[in-house]
């Protein structure tokens, strides 16, 4: 199968090596020369373990990338895989991937077979109608072979290319049988010997599975914060409660790590979109709002422990931890920005670290102090706060004698307390 993919960001480049991966023939469009130039050399345009060796691997043969789409008329089927950003009410920004579905339409207009153009990217299910659609009419000028579906993708930084190959499920939102059979035939390498769970349902409960979903876990995670609190309130660790609690079939193990919140490329902007999408209706979706507002109400619970003990008012602080999550140099929505924001309303003197998130944070707080280690870091501070739970900070030990007044504030559960060290824990 021919299969061409409309925009090479994270979720573009991933699928469509994994396509190649799967025998397909993929052809990679994207409107940015630099990208295009560097998946034909055969490398990721992001950092994603094991992209590289795909590209590497099918690049030249199964999988090429240009900014022309003239490949789209000829393939069987095209993804459109653009970002969708947020709007300042939180509500998602269309203009680029409704330009994308328009430019996509426009190549499909002399088509004479049928040709599906699934959605990838996440968008609400009133606006495939009210707006991805009519873009593809627009530019196709009404051709009738051309077919929307949609088929969003649960796939995690840092293990992006394994979620592709083991996925918990694959959702096909079609309008005909003929489009659900085409998504089928897509994804059936997959299989191999397995049965991957498939959701066959209409384009708009397809948008609105990716919503739910994300929902679903950003506000486990805010409950599970809520508990913490709680616990923490009645000198209880959270981490027991809720290991008991995941014993529980109904609720799994999993996602139940409370602590500084959700952050991320994802979870803030989806939840934030589901949210402004429902209001416009008129509903306000009680659940999802505190949801948000615990999120943002976890950097401040954190700071109120460490102010317990360090008068912070020129004070040097150390901030362990800058990416929004371990394995990945994302700063987006990460909960060091509003830590950091927070402590310099308080005077502090921040002195941050990170193994491998500290460029990126350095364009955004320029002002502050960077260090080359954890070590360095924490040498001569009043305190210390614990942001991510990168393995390395496991492993700290002597380090904290070297601050002045050691005091950790740990909000992921990470670091070893056995120090002799004020050690305070967000939930527990
Ligand atoms: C998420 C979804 O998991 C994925 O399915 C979707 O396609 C994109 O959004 P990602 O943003 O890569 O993926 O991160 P994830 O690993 O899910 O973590 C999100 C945030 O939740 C991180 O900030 C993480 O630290 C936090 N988290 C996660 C917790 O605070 N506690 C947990 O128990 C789990």
């Amino acid at each position: 199968m021919h299969i061409t993919v409309i925009g090479s960001g994270y979720v573009g480049t991933t699928i469509a090596a994994c396509f190649a991966d799967l025998g397909h023939k993929v052809t990679a469009i994207d409107i940015d020369d630099d990208i295009v130039a560097t998946i034909n050399e055969g490398e990721a345009p992001i950092d994603e373990p094991g992209l590289d060796d795909l590209l590497e691997a099918h690049v030249g043969d199964r999988l090429t990338a240009t900014t022309s789409y003239d490949a789209v008329p000829d393939s069987d089927v095209t993804f459109l895989a653009i970002g969708t950003p947020s709007n300042a009410d939180g509500s998602i920004d269309l203009t680029t991937l409704a330009a994308a579905a328009e430019a996509t339409g426009e190549a499909l207009a002399d088509k004479t077979d049928r040709h599906l153009v699934v959605v990838k990217s996440t968008i609400t299910p009133p606006s495939i109608a009210s707006t991805i659609e009519p873009a593809i009419d627009a530019g196709a000028d009404g051709n009738e072979n051309v077919e929307i579906g949609m088929n969003p993708e649960f796939l995690r930084e840092g293990s992006a290319v394994e979620d592709f190959v083991n996925p918990d499920k694959l959702v096909f939102g079609t309008n005909s049988e003929w489009a659900s059979n085409r998504l089928h035939d897509v994804f059936e390498p997959l299989q191999d010997d397995r049965s991957v769970p498939i959701v066959d349902t209409d384009p708009a409960t397809a948008a609105m599975i990716k919503y739910a979903n994300n929902a679903f876990l950003a506000s486990k995670i805010s409950l599970v914060n809520d508990l913490g609190n709680i616990c923490k309130e009645f000198g209880l660790d959270a981490y027991e409660v809720m290991d008991a609690v995941g014993l529980d079939d109904r609720i799994s193990e999993r996602f139940l790590r409370s602590g500084v919140g959700w952050g991320g490329s994802c979870f803030p902007k989806d939840v934030a979109a589901i949210t402004a999408a429902a209001r416009e209706t008129g509903y306000e979706p009680a659940v999802l709002e505190a949801a948000i507002d615990v999120n943002d109400r976890q950097p401040g619970r954190l700071l109120d422990l460490l102010t317990k003990h360090v008068d912070v008012d020129g004070a040097r602080i150390a901030v362990l931890g800058l990416a929004f999550k371990p394995q990945t140099d994302d700063i987006r929505n990460s909960r060091a920005i509003p830590i950091i924001e927070q402590l310099q309303d308080l005077g502090a003197e921040i002195v941050a670290y990170d193994p491998v998130a500290m460029d990126p944070m350095c364009n955004r707080f320029p002002d502050i102090e960077y260090a080359a280690s954890a070590a360095e870091a924490l040498e001569g501070t009043h305190g210390a706060v614990v942001v991510t739970d990168w393995d390395e900070f496991a492993t700290l030990n002597d380090e904290f004698d070297e601050m002045e007044t050691p005091v950790v504030v740990d909000g992921r559960r990470i670091v070893d307390p056995s120090t002799e060290m004020t050690y305070e824990g967000l939930t527990w």
